[in-house]
């Protein structure tokens, strides 16, 4: 009988130091085609444990897929320890994602993401600039603690020669340069720089820590986007990330099925 908790071995192709606590591990994966945008997978450290970890980009042609990591605790830490050719043990894609085809074909999709809340969005966003797929706009708030967290740089230099790209840090700080042009201030100040002329269009994604969700979500719905245009996506704590076990349920959602991402009309008690 299949076991739905066994991971399989794949080969780290590639690390790249982001900041000082993020890291980008590029793994070899043999079912990126089965991948959904804001997915995640359950990496595995044997005799230590697993954490789930979005994917933030993929490629089922090259077969590969790319993790965002922040170095927090026991599985996170052992991964700072790899290196390129050892083994990472992987189990998914789950959840939901992003729901693209269903939702944001051919809206006007706004993405405000916070600090590492980029890595479940790149691989949406890249979709979209590289015409993958497709939409009538896509404009993105990035917003960072400061111009050192700021992570993706190439690409968000791609990104704003085609979109409206506002990249936001919380402080400039003293001698502060950064050839991007970067705006002070929360995400949530910034929303007046999209063009919100034509609400029905439109579909908002926010993803960050809970308290910019919340904020942001506040923020759309005062500027009269109605919650069922925005979504969230929940970093909730996981354990079996199959519906099993109830460590990610709350009230009687169950988050590693149901999401990670949700309506603001459910995520909002989520939220609270
Ligand atoms: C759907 C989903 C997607 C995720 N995507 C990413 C990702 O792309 N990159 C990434 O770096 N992390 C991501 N996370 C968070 C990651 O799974 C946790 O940080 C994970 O627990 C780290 O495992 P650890 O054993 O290193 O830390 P642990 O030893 O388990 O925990 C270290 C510390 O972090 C706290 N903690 C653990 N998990 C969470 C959590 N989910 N929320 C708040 N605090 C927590 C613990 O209480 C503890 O204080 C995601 C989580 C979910 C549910
Ligand atoms: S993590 Fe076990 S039920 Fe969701």
């Amino acid at each position: 009988m299949n076991n739905i908790y066994m991971p399989s071995p794949y080969k780290i192709l590639d690390i790249q130091q982001v900041t000082n606590i993020e890291w980008l591990f590029k793994v070899e994966f043999d079912r990126a085609d089965e991948i959904n945008y804001g997915q995640f997978i359950q990496i595995s450290i044997p005799k230590v444990g697993e954490a789930p970890i979005s994917v933030t980009e993929f490629n089922a042609e090259e077969g590969w897929i790319e993790f965002l990591i922040r170095k927090v605790g026991k599985v996170t830490d052992v991964l700072f320890d790899l290196k390129a050719g050892d083994t990472l043990f992987l189990r998914g894609p789950y959840g939901n994602g992003f729901p693209f085809d269903e939702k944001y074909k051919d809206k006007h999709l706004v993405i405000v993401a916070g600090g590492s809340g980029c890595g479940p969005v790149r691989s949406m966003i890249n979709a979209v600039h590289k015409k993958f797929k497709s939409v009538k706009k896509m404009e993105l708030i990035l917003g960072f603690k400061d111009t050192n967290c700021i992570i993706f740089k190439d690409e968000i230099t791609s990104w704003q020669e085609e979109n409206n790209l506002v990249l936001t840090v919380d402080k400039m700080c003293e001698g502060d340069s950064c050839d991007l042009g970067v705006n002070e201030g929360l995400v949530t100040q910034h929303v007046d720089k999209l063009d919100l002329s034509n609400i029905d269009d439109l579909e908002v994604v926010i993803v960050g820590p809970p308290m910019m969700m919340k904020f942001a979500a506040i923020e759309f719905e005062k500027h009269g986007v109605p919650e069922d245009k925005i979504w969230l996506s929940f970093e909730r704590k996981m354990s079996c990330a199959v519906g099993k076990c109830g460590h990610c349920k709350i009230d009687e959602t169950y988050v590693c099925l149901e999401g990670p991402v949700f309506n603001y009309t459910k995520g909002k008690k989520l939220l609270d």
